[in-house]
């Protein structure tokens, strides 16, 4: 996936922007806290919320591959 590819339409938020806040978070135990802070720092998936499954598979991808 392209860094500059848009996940979330709503609030303008980046795949990069995503993997970005990940590496922020640096202490965080599962998928669900992740995108909680994923959230917080990038407000994705906090307007109509269609892009949630979208910005879960990219949590849980970059958390495999850690
Ligand atoms: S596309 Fe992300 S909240 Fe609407």
């Amino acid at each position: 996936m392209e860094r500059d590819y848009t996940v979330c339409n709503c609030m303008q938020v980046s795949y990069g922007n995503i993997v970005d806040a990940l590496r922020e978070l640096s202490d965080f135990g599962d998928v669900l806290s992740a995108f909680e802070g994923v959230k917080e720092i990038t407000h994705c998936s906090t307007g109509c919320g269609g892009c949630h499954d979208k910005v879960m598979d990219i949590i849980s991808d970059v958390m495999m591959r850690r």
